[in-house]
């Protein structure tokens, strides 16, 4: 009996402890200002969705996401608060549950104040900080090797997974699924854009994309995936110099 009461009061000690420590850190509010603000005009290009931890962003005319074109701006803001926020590009060419409920940036922070999973990345891995990293030498130099390296893994954390490199453009495609995944980019100058599907052959929309800058991971989705592709973008050009942003 008196061991019981002492260890619900443990447990009650426990758990508020936890409810404090991530109450502070479950959204970074100044972080998704500073996102909306730094896509400035183009922001109704996009509409929003909260999925889980994940802030999704898609075009607002139902298509898939290209970083190297339309997107590009995207693509920069994305990476200036990559620390911060788990922003996921999501192809929207058709529709499904997912699109037909988002809503427009206003109403983000809205949203997020009632949702009660953190979209601060917690990256399994570590990542290089490319600014850190370069230590001011910014050459504008383009991926050189073009291959990045997938972890799909068949638990749904990325715990029993395993190592394959693609090219970027390739798109490997499997009979069965993975459940989760992550990413690597091993290029000094680019930022790496993977794209997952929860279909085969990369193909009939609803993909998410992962972004990773130099030397780093991607976060570890949960999510049913059994085809991939990985796109590059220069790096030095214009990120992480976007116009008054540098
Ligand atoms: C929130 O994000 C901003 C960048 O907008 C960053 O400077 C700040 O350190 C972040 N706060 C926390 C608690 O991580
Ligand atoms: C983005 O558009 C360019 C130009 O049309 C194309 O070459 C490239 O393959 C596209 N990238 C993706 C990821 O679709």
């Amino acid at each position: 009996m008196r061991f019981s009461i002492l260890l619900s009061t443990i447990f009650i000690g426990f758990f508020s402890h936890t409810a404090y420590v991530s109450g502070q850190t479950i959204h970074n509010s100044t972080a998704v200002t500073g996102f909306l603000d730094c896509l400035g005009d183009s922001i109704s290009n996009y509409k929003f969705n909260i999925d889980e931890g994940e802030i999704l962003v898609m075009p607002a005319d139902n298509r898939s996401p290209n970083c190297t074109t339309r997107d590009n701006l995207l693509l920069n803001c994305i990476m200036r608060y990559h620390d911060y926020l788990n922003i996921v590009l999501y192809g929207s060419a058709y529709g499904d549950d997912t699109v037909s409920s988002s809503f427009v940036a206003a109403e983000l922070n809205d949203r997020l104040s009632s949702h009660a999973i953190s979209t601060v990345p917690i990256r399994r891995r570590s990542t290089n900080n490319f600014l850190k990293g370069r230590s001011g030498s910014r050459s504008k130099r383009q991926a050189v090797n073009g291959y990045y390296e997938s972890y799909p893994a068949t638990d749904d954390s990325c715990a029993d997974n395993d190592q394959q490199s693609y090219f970027a453009g390739d798109c490997p495609s499997f009979a069965s699924k993975y459940t989760s995944i992550e990413f690597y980019n091993p290029e000094p100058q680019a930022v790496l854009t993977a794209y997952v599907w929860p279909h085969h052959d990369c193909s009939q929309g609803n993909e998410k994309g992962y972004v990773a800058g130099p030397f780093g991971y991607t976060s570890c989705p949960k999510r049913d995936t059994y085809s991939w592709k990985g796109s590059f973008t220069n790096a030095a050009s214009p990120w992480p110099c976007i116009g008054s942003l540098c």
